[in-house]
């Protein structure tokens, strides 16, 4: 044991005990056929809704998976927390903080409507994310094209998973970007409001939005991606720094009281996790210092979130003590 602790190996010491309960909480909830596809982008329509797959990532590297694992699916939302910690990484929270508020909304994701301030009410939304955007374009390394900043974005994802399947489906871009009428209102809204940082083009902006939507990924790499922000920002398959403490405690903080739309409360209540969720039906679940999880099975509940992955997550405070109270 003591040799095992020396070696970082003792976060999880009885690991495939737990990886029993992992599979039986899967099982539980495959039978689990609620729930509706999101249908406002024609690829996501037509996913096969009994996809279903579990990975876990601990901080000291031990893995787990089950079911439909290694099949790509876009991050979509989950992507908001990936691009806000990397604004705050290259930024800091003072900065950001001026263009966007920390307040869950108690809205849809892609409501019309901004705080007090006239600021969008946190990264998590989509008008919090566009904003977010427009700070990666034109705040950092301002000089760098937008085909440089898909890039240099991308490859930060990719160092977040640690190097694992880390992709980019053109069909969901580009489909969002036709299916995209309220997300334009929003951008229009917010320049109206004055939103935005200086010199933002607001076309070039959105792209770089609906971009981010379109990165694909699998169950293994995101649970890779939730591990590190479980790790401090230290990714557990590398070692590599990603992002630094403070920015991962942003992050977490935001998801767990805005993560899941407007189940974020109930949610926050009843599992006690920072979490985020995207209409592709993924799910990022950060277990702080202890491991990643991602859950993904397509059909959403009314709110928007995977109607498995928040019954996964109901299993597994039910018999773990993982909620953070
Ligand atoms: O902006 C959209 O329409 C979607 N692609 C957003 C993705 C999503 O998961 C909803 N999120 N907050």
């Amino acid at each position: 044991l003591i040799s095992r602790a020396f070696r970082h190996h003792f976060i999880i010491p009885d690991f495939s005990d737990f990886t029993k309960y992992i599979e039986d909480f899967y099982w539980k909830c495959k039978s689990n056929s609620e729930g509706k596809l999101a249908d406002y982008i024609p690829q996501l329509a037509r996913t096969n809704p009994e996809h279903w797959g579990v990975s876990v990532c601990t901080i000291d590297g031990q893995r787990f998976s089950i079911g439909d694992v290694n099949i790509p699916f876009t991050l979509q939302s989950t992507s908001k927390p990936l691009t806000y910690g990397i604004a705050l990484d290259q930024l800091t929270q003072e900065v950001v903080h001026q263009y966007v508020g920390q307040e869950p909304s108690g809205r849809n994701f892609n409501e019309l409507v901004l705080d007090h301030n006239k600021k969008p009410h946190n990264p998590m939304i989509n008008a919090g994310a566009i904003i977010i955007c427009s700070l990666l374009k034109t705040l950092v390394h301002p000089e760098m094209t937008l085909a440089e900043k898909f890039d240099f974005t991308m490859d930060y994802f990719k160092r977040l998973a640690g190097g694992e399947y880390l992709g980019f489906n053109n069909a969901v871009f580009l489909s969002e970007r036709e299916a995209a009428d309220r997300n334009y209102a929003l951008g229009f809204y917010m320049r109206e409001h004055k939103c935005y940082p200086e010199k933002t083009v607001l076309k070039e902006c959105m792209d770089f939005y609906f971009q981010c939507c379109s990165m694909e990924a699998n169950c293994e790499s995101v649970a890779v991606m939730a591990a590190t922000l479980a790790n401090g920002g230290i990714c557990p398959v590398t070692e590599e720094k990603v992002l630094k403490p403070d920015a991962i405690r942003d992050v977490l903080s935001l998801m767990h009281s805005c993560g899941m739309y407007d189940y974020s409360g109930q949610f926050a209540f009843k599992v006690g996790l920072p979490a985020k969720s995207g209409v592709s039906g993924g799910m990022m679940i950060v277990i702080p210092n202890v491991m990643g999880i991602c859950t993904w099975s397509p059909p959403l509940d009314k709110l928007g979130n995977s109607v498995r992955g928040v019954q996964f997550c109901e299993e597994l405070v039910r018999v773990f003590n993982f909620h953070r109270y």
